[in-house]
């Protein structure tokens, strides 16, 4: 049998744990619990694999990965097993202390995100009161400790008119790089989804100050930029293709081809407790159902975009067309393209009350 290349990197969720709610978190809707996430030494093991297999950086990520206490000794074992090391943070709880800490660990990069530039607003949608100016407060802590930092900015109905505002927050806070990207509908978003989904006009509108800001501050800040798969005529190779680039091991130690790929109901994880990863990623049966393009249906089977966005994302598949293995309802080829159009143009007019993320 012939393996695949190894992944290029691995996603961590160390803890669904976090001290925000955001309304349109990606973690699924039930959260693993603190007694079942994987030990200090079980995680070393799996950096240790991943090492071994030819994996070249690894994303800690959660929930908010600052909420594990060893987070310090991972990066260090990462950081030893000369992986690059990325801290994907909301930045609440990181104080300087900690900061410097992770730098002296071994730590590469550090993502922050922000909810909004509107204090009131970042707090409506975190459920939390306080946010930003921690944020601000870790951003500066981040850049004292020498820290290249990277600001991640989640666009919905409710900040997307103020996208010029955090590219200027990013700047101020001494970001090498923005990610300006639309809200995913997995996880929490979806049953936020009528009051997070901007329409059209705003997003068209978003999209020019971003265009004017990357040629006004090219070689200051870089930006990046995805358009929302719900106005797309093409989708995005959706985590570089399934079973290609990336594998995510969840709080509980099970090895998914992408965050949302539980929501996806006969497909089997394999758990690092089991199994070791290199078997995982080789043969696993989630590895194996969507990789490449022999699983691709018509149009995508015989598309020549087939090897350039992998016929999309499995989990959208599954929620708008009601099969993972249909081709992405973001394609305009796809026959679910206008049920995806038609839940674009059901956006809430007056503000509607958010679903918390949150234990249940
Ligand atoms: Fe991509 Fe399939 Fe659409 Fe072609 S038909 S663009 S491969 S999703
Ligand atoms: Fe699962 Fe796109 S989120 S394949």
């Amino acid at each position: 049998m012939t393996h695949p290349a190894p992944p290029l990197a691995a996603l961590f969720e160390l803890t669904h744990r976090c001290p925000l709610q955001c309304a349109y978190c990606s973690n699924p809707l039930a959260l693993t619990p603190p007694a079942q996430e994987l030990t200090t030494a079980q995680w070393q093991d799996a950096i240790r694999q991943l090492q071994a297999l030819g994996v070249l950086q690894v994303h800690f990520s959660g929930g908010e990965p600052a909420a594990r206490n060893d987070l310090e000794t991972l990066v260090e074992t990462a950081h030893r097993s000369d992986l690059y090391t990325n801290l994907i943070t909301s930045g609440v709880t990181l104080k300087e202390a900690r900061i410097d800490r992770l730098a002296g660990a071994g730590l590469d990069h550090i993502q922050l995100s922000i909810q909004d530039t509107d204090e009131a607003q970042a707090d409506a949608m975190a459920g939390v009161k306080g946010a930003l100016a921690r944020k601000a407060a870790a951003a500066r802590a981040i850049r004292a400790a020498g820290l290249p930092l990277t600001v991640n900015c989640v666009i919905q109905r409710r900040n997307v008119a103020r996208v010029a505002a955090m590219i200027d927050w990013a700047l101020e806070a001494g970001a090498r790089r923005i990610e300006i990207a639309h809200v995913q509908y997995y996880g929490w978003a979806i049953p936020n989804r009528a009051a997070l989904l901007p329409p059209r006009e705003a997003v068209d509108r978003a999209l020019a100050v971003i265009e004017d800001a990357r040629e006004r501050l090219k070689g200051i800040i870089a930006i990046d930029h995805v358009i929302p798969d719900y106005y797309a005529a093409r989708p995005k190779a959706c985590m570089g293709g399934w079973g290609r680039q990336f594998l995510v091991i969840d709080p509980a130690g099970d090895v998914l081809p992408c965050h949302a790929a539980k929501t996806i109901p006969d497909l089997r994880f394999d758990n690092v407790r089991q199994r070791d990863l290199a078997s995982i990623w080789n043969e696993g049966e989630a590895f194996q159902r969507f990789r490449g393009t022999a699983w691709m249906p018509q149009p995508c089977r015989s598309c020549e975009r087939k090897e350039v966005d992998w016929g999309g994302c499995r989990c959208q598949a599954l929620k708008i067309a009601g099969n993972a293995a249909a081709t992405d309802p973001a394609c305009a080829l796809s026959p679910a393209h206008a049920r995806l159009q038609a839940l674009a143009g059901v956006t809430d007019l007056a503000p509607s009350p958010l679903l918390y993320r949150r234990y249940i």
